[in-house]
């Protein structure tokens, strides 16, 4: 079963063979569609703009029918659990789902005992695979590769499934990643090196920025004073960056907090070009849960009968 969960789930090659499929799905170059009626749902627990809809547009470019699902109008309401809201899914004919959670690992317990695929569309504060791998079509389309490239993440690093997916796969892919922001948002789990932003933005290729994750944070814990002075992209530090540096950010974006207003749309930033991406590397993930790309859906319930 192609269920994708984490990044770690993924091989360096097989990152290459999603970020290749991605690129000729957006220049047009492949045509994957079902030989046979398929049923994807997205179960979002948690506000989304980005992932739910480009999810949505990918199935829709890949001829899948995408089955509306609300949560707060679904039974979960009545306390049906995941794994149930799940098999009762599959065994209406939906083919695979998408699920965003506010628990990290919620999969861990499903991924033995489902009988369709299952995409993670980002967990609580652990993983955001599909975030990952448009982040880095992004870097490769604007850079070709990885190796020796220096990546800064900037933010609230504790709170973020983006940094720990990113750190996790750019670091596998040859990039040097640092990190920046407040002493009580760091996470020492995370593989790289603190590095004070003002040096930083002078020699990285990418400036990745985070959103403050408010939700996720302690009730009581304090907001970091000054942070947009201290801790975001600045206009003044913009004007250090190489340039050839990018920046990113997975967005929503803050304005005015981890960047200024007037670098959201400007020349280097590459913010809207990612949320392009997301469309083409979720078709890619979507065939390759659905096994579309070898003709068929061999792996889901639907045709298990
Ligand atoms: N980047 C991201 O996951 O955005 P959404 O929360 O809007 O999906």
């Amino acid at each position: 079963m192609e269920h994708l969960v984490s990044v770690s789930d993924l091989t360096v090659d097989e990152v290459k063979e999603l970020l290749q499929a991605a690129e000729q799905l957006r220049f047009g170059d492949q045509h994957i569609r079902p030989t046979t009626q398929t049923f994807v749902a997205n179960l979002f627990f948690e506000a989304s703009t980005r992932t739910k809809c480009s999810f949505e547009v990918a199935e829709r470019k890949l001829g899948l029918d995408v089955i509306p699902f609300e949560v707060s109008a679904s039974s979960v309401q009545k306390g049906e659990t995941l794994y149930d809201t799940i098999e009762t899914l599959a065994a209406v004919g939906v083919n695979a789902v998408v699920i965003r959670h506010p628990q990290d690992r919620y999969y861990e317990e499903l991924l033995n005992k489902v009988s369709i695929p299952l995409i993670n569309a980002g967990d609580g504060c652990g993983q955001h695979p599909t975030q990952c791998l448009l982040d880095l079509l992004t870097i490769q389309q604007e850079f070709g590769g990885f190796e020796g490239l220096k990546v800064t993440i900037v933010g609230d690093l504790r709170h973020s499934r983006v940094a720990r997916s990113n750190a996790e796969m750019l670091t596998k892919l040859g990039a040097t990643v640092y990190f920046s922001g407040p002493k009580e948002w760091r996470d020492d789990s995370l593989p790289g090196e603190y590095v004070e932003l003002d040096e930083a933005v002078k020699y990285s290729d990418v400036v990745m920025l985070l959103r403050i994750q408010l939700e996720r944070h302690d009730r009581g814990q304090h907001a970091v004073d000054h942070y947009h002075e201290r801790y975001g992209l600045t206009v003044k530090r913009e004007r250090l960056m190489k340039k050839s540096s990018i920046i990113m950010h997975p967005a929503p974006v803050n304005r005015g907090v981890e960047i200024a207003d007037e670098l959201v749309e400007c020349e280097r930033s590459r913010i809207f070009k990612q949320m392009q991406n997301g469309v083409y590397v979720r078709m890619a993930v979507l065939a390759r849960a659905l096994q579309l790309h070898k003709g068929g859906m061999n792996n889901v319930a639907f045709n298990q009968e």
